[in-house]
């Protein structure tokens, strides 16, 4: 096997399991692309991955020992990743890449069907190790390709495909009684966003049947379904009409009734104030803002403008759900864009309630990008004169 080397004193985050060797950290590189083990500079062996020559991320090491990255390994990953998941219902992520210690392989669990995304070089190039593990791993009929911003921005120009079985037109998600049923193509770009599922939960146990509900950037209304069900009112907003189409195929089947905005979501908002609207709760859950550490002041005064109109759109003792999903947002970033909005709204707030990610799209301690998801709970406080 092919070896890479690090330079003297890198090696402490690797044993501490870090799982991403940048191009810069390393003495020794081999010529190809392909399965490699990773030395210190010393000698000493600290893991096995796969090598991307050009790639600033040039190592990533899917284990810290020296053993084979064979079939058996996989397989042995994707049990561990579903008995990590037992509990959880036929939907879940089933793998989450890294921090299933499978760098660059996602794997969402629709039932009998799985949607796969390779987002590196090399967990494309090792797919005839991958694909019969998985397969033999969760017993599933059907497991297709999805090509998303992440292959292409890996360099894979990879087309929507089959690895086995025949997946169906379209992906059917059930979360808690609520039925959706999602075009392929709607399920390879946007998906379910598994990852609010927690929140859906917990925003539903505290929706009471008077309130008035807006849920903005909706996607199929997973809040605002859940909202309506209980009685209240809801509006959504999101600019993709697909996924409003399946909000309201949803809603009818469910027998409820949910109001629908299309258009970009400030510009909804600012005609809700103009309009004198209030709402009991608020849902912001924008896409992420920032993509590089870059875009996080723009992320930050989005942020602020969005939270500006809730404060102004809440009725007295509403509360505002505001999500990111950057990794680049802190937390302490989504609380400075609040104490902004405050500012420019003079509203006292509470932070009721802090919420990360859920458990099938795992947070690992030592890796800290693993830790993308953040929602507060806001709620105004103002203080008797
Ligand atoms: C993170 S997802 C929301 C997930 C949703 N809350 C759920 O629980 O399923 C972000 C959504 O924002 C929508 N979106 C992106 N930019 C938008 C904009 N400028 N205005 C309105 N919607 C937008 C996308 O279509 C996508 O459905």
């Amino acid at each position: 096997m092919q070896r890479a080397v690090l330079k003297p004193g890198k090696e402490k985050k690797v044993k501490n399991f870090y799982p991403t060797v940048y191009a810069d950290e390393l003495a020794e590189v081999p010529k190809a692309p392909g399965v490699t083990r990773l030395l210190a500079a010393g000698g000493e062996p600290l893991g096995v991955g796969y090598f991307e020559p050009g790639s600033r991320a040039a190592l990533r090491l899917y284990r810290f020992d020296e053993g084979p990255l064979d079939g058996a390994f996989f397989e042995a990953r994707f049990l561990e990743a579903g008995r990590r998941r037992a509990g959880l219902g036929p939907y879940h992520r089933l793998v989450h890449a890294e921090a299933d210690g499978l760098p660059g392989l996602v794997v969402d669990r629709f039932g009998e069907v799985l949607l796969v995304q390779a987002r590196t070089q090399g967990a494309w190039a090792l797919k005839d190790r991958w694909i019969p593990a998985l397969k033999a791993a969760t017993g599933a009929q059907s497991a297709l390709l999805v090509p998303t911003e992440y292959t292409r921005k890996a360099g894979l120009s990879l087309e929507r495909q089959a690895l086995w079985g025949a997946p169906p037109e379209t992906l059917v998600y059930e979360e808690d009684g609520i039925r959706f049923e999602l075009p392929l193509e709607l399920a390879q770009t946007k998906g379910f966003y598994l990852d609010q599922r927690e929140n859906r939960r917990l925003f539903e146990a505290e929706v009471g049947p008077s309130m008035v509900v807006l849920d903005v950037y909706s996607h199929v209304g997973g809040f605002a379904l859940r909202a309506a069900r209980k009685g209240a009112r809801a509006l959504a907003v999101d600019k993709d009409l697909a996924a409003l189409g399946v909000l309201d195929r949803a809603a009818r089947a469910l027998g409820v009734a949910v109001d629908v905005r299309s258009g970009d979501a400030p510009a909804v908002l600012a005609a809700l104030v103009a309009e004198g609207r209030r709402f009991d709760r608020i849902v912001l859950d924008p896409p992420a803002l920032a993509k590089s550490p870059r875009e996080l002041p723009r992320a930050k005064r989005i942020f602020t403008e969005l939270l500006a109109h809730a404060f102004r759109l809440l009725a007295p003792g509403g509360r505002v759900w505001v999500s990111s999903c950057s990794y680049y947002v802190k937390e302490a970033d989504l609380l400075e864009a609040a104490r902004r909005a405050g500012a420019d709204t003079k509203t006292r707030f509470h932070v009721v309630r802090i919420t990360h990610q859920p458990e099938d799209h795992p947070w690992v301690a030592q890796v800290p990008e693993t830790l993308y998801l953040k929602t507060l709970v806001l709620e105004p406080y103002p203080l008797a004169p």
